[in-house]
């Protein structure tokens, strides 16, 4: 593994090495105007929500490295004290990059990039009519970073008073990831989807699971199981007792192969052929469970995936 002191790297190299290891992050394009109603609008990826109650979400402005002039967005937001964030979805993407150009302080990137304004009701500034999702906001907080170091970032805070929702991306009440569309950011020139593909989920633990620390021996030292499998294993709240009833196949299974149901994730079918081949091997029987188990895991089946592993020590009770 490299170890990286950031202090002995060159500016680019310091900011590629940050921006690709935090990463992917989601891109705020701010509008901003100053005290003559000149609009601006920039995209900054060094962007988060850090609460709900109330929003509040913050931005990283950096001053130009160039210049160490700040950025026509921080100069507009110390002026006013107000913004909109609208997020980034691939349908704009391209046309927030053209955004991201140095124009002069005054030029209107909403002109510039072809994006339209919507207006805003409790700020100034407009929003991006493109964008499924607006917040109006206002300057809480600007946190000058390292400055006296010669540091040339800025963290500011905003409460967000008000948030515009497309319709079309709810589905029962929740915004659907799938309809938003988002992009985030990444180093170098990366770009990724949050949609599609991209998306999986992982449920909330329900209850304080037994740790991976209290599972027996031979699962914890598995060869086959990795680090999630035994994650899964250990979210129970507690250790398992063989059912006798298991496996109670589904009426009508039918499998012969056990290594094409395991291929094609087919964990029950692979489990019966297993059993009809019935080997006599217990160290073959033992790899072949905890195969069978992880393909169960890959379903987040638990209880299915601990009785497949549970029949190993009463099929050696039967042998
Ligand atoms: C996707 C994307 C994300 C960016 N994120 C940041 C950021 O977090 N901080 C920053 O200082 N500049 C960031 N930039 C660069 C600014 O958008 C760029 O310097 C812009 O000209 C600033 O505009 P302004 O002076 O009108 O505020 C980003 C650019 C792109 C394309």
């Amino acid at each position: 593994m490299r170890t990286i002191d950031p202090a002995t790297l060159s500016y680019r190299e310091r900011h590629q090495l940050v921006l690709s290891g935090i990463a992917p992050r989601p891109i705020a394009l701010v509008a901003t105007q100053n005290r003559a109603g000149q609009v601006n609008l920039a995209p900054y990826s060094f962007f988060n929500a850090f609460a709900s109650h109330p929003p509040i979400v913050a931005i990283g402005p950096a001053h130009s490295l160039r210049t160490m002039e700040p950025k026509d967005t921080l100069v507009n937001l110390l002026e006013t004290g107000e913004c909109t964030i609208s997020v980034v979805t691939a349908r704009i993407v391209e046309q927030v990059n053209l955004a991201s150009a140095e124009y002069e302080y005054g030029v209107n990137e909403f002109v510039k990039a072809g994006l339209t304004q919507r207006p805003s009701q409790r700020v100034r500034p407009p929003g991006v009519a493109e964008s499924p999702y607006i917040m109006e906001c206002i300057l809480r907080e600007h946190i000058p970073l390292a400055r006296e170091r010669g540091g040339n970032g800025n963290l500011v805070l905003l409460e967000v008073v008000l948030f515009h929702v497309a319709e079309s991306v709810f589905v029962d009440g929740r915004i659907d990831p799938n309809r938003m569309q988002l992009v985030g950011r990444l180093g170098w020139d990366w770009y990724c989807r949050a949609f599609g593909e991209a998306l999986f989920q992982v449920p909330r633990p329900k209850v304080c699971g037994i740790g991976i620390d209290a599972l027996p021996e031979e699962i914890r030292t598995s060869p086959v199981l990795t680090g999630q499998d035994l994650a899964l294993l250990a979210s129970v709240e507690q250790l398992p007792e063989p059912n006798p009833r298991f496996p109670n196949f589904p009426e009508g299974i039918n499998a012969d192969d056990v290594e094409v149901e395991l291929v094609v994730g087919e964990p029950w079918r692979a489990l019966y052929a297993f059993l009809q081949a019935s080997s006599a091997d217990r160290a073959y029987r033992w790899y072949m469970l905890q195969r069978i188990a992880r393909a169960f895991l890959q379903r987040r089946q638990v209880e299915e995936a601990w009785q497949t592993l549970l029949l190993n020590r009463r099929l050696d009770g039967e042998g």
